[in-house]
C-alpha cells in the first residue's frame, strides 16, 4: 500500500499508444483503419482525465523513427493528424483542454504546423487538462536540440558551464513547461520505451499492458491508475 503522504493519482500520465496496426490486421483491415480507431480512443482518454484527477496527459503520436514506415502509412497518419486537429479544435477548447505539441516541427508540412500553432494559441488560456501531443518526437533528438541551444547560451555568455546542473537541461527540453511523468503506460504488450521522454521518466512508474491501443477503454485506464495508487514510490530513498 502506498504511504499516506503519497498522492494516489498520478499528476502526469504519459502514454505510448501502441498496437493500432495489429488491431487492424486482426480484422483484416489496412493499418490506417487501426490508427483511426486509435484516434477515437485518444478522445475518450482525454475526456476521462478530469474526473480521474489527471492534470497532464502526454501521448506519443508519431516518433522521429516513424518516418521509416511506408509512404502510404506516413501520409495517412499526417492526414489523420490534420483532420483530427481541424475537427476537434473547438471541442477540445470548449472542454477547457490546453493542447501543446512536442517534437521537431520543422520536418512537418506547413499546413500541419499551422494547425498545430493555431490549436496551441486557441487553447493557451485553458485551465483544464494539459494535453501534450508528441509529433515527430524522439527523446534523443530532443536532447540534441536542447543541447544545441544550451551550447549557444554558453557561447554567448548567457550561461556559465560552472552553473550547469541537473536542472539546467530540462529548461531547454521541449517539455520545459511540464512536470515529469509519474506514470508511463505502453499498450500492446511490448516492454520498451522507444525513445520516449527518456530524461523526464527517470523516476516514473511503468505499466506495460497487453491491450492494443484501440481497445484501451476508460475503464482500463481507471484500473491502471488505481494500481498506481498502490505503488510505493521511494525516489531512491529508504523509508522508515
Ligand atoms: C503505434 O501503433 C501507433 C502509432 C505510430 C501512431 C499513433 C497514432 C494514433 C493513436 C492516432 C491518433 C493520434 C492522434 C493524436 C490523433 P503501431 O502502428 O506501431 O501498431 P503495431 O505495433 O500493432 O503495428
Amino acid at each position: 500500500m502506498a504511504p499516506k503522504d503519497q498522492p494516489s493519482t498520478p499528476r502526469h500520465v504519459a502514454i505510448i499508444m501502441d498496437g493500432n496496426g495489429r488491431w487492424a490486421k486482426l480484422r483484416g483491415r489496412p493499418r490506417l483503419v487501426g490508427h483511426h480507431a486509435g484516434a477515437r480512443r485518444v478522445e475518450e482518454i482525454v475526456e476521462a482525465c478530469t474526473p480521474l484527477g489527471v492534470k497532464y496527459l502526454t501521448i506519443f503520436a508519431f516518433s522521429t523513427e516513424n518516418w521509416k514506415r511506408t509512404q502510404t502509412e506516413v501520409a495517412g497518419l499526417m492526414r489523420l493528424f490534420k483532420r483530427f486537429i481541424s475537427a476537434k479544435a473547438q471541442e477540445l477548447h470548449l472542454k477547457n483542454v490546453r493542447v501543446r505539441f512536442i517534437g521537431d516541427r520543422v520536418r512537418l508540412e506547413p499546413r500541419l504546423q499551422d494547425l498545430m500553432d493555431n490549436l496551441e494559441l486557441l487553447t493557451a488560456e485553458n485551465t483544464g487538462v494539459n494535453l501534450t501531443i508528441a509529433l515527430n518526437y524522439g527523446s534523443r533528438d530532443e536532447v540534441a536540440r536542447a543541447t544545441k541551444r544550451l551550447a549557444q547560451d554558453v557561447a554567448t555568455g548567457k550561461l556559465r558551464p560552472a552553473d550547469i546542473d541537473d536542472e539546467t537541461l530540462p529548461r531547454y527540453l521541449d517539455t520545459c513547461y511540464l512536470p515529469d511523468p509519474d506514470l508511463v503506460i505502453r499498450t500492446s504488450g511490448e516492454a520498451r520505451i522507444s525513445n520516449f521522454l527518456l530524461w523526464q521518466s527517470a523516476y516514473a512508474e511503468y505499466e506495460f499492458i497487453d491491450t492494443l491501443w484501440p481497445d484501451f477503454t476508460e475503464e482500463e485506464f481507471r484500473k491502471v491508475l488505481s494500481r498506481f495508487g498502490q505503488r510505493d514510490r521511494r525516489f531512491g530513498a529508504v523509508k522508515a
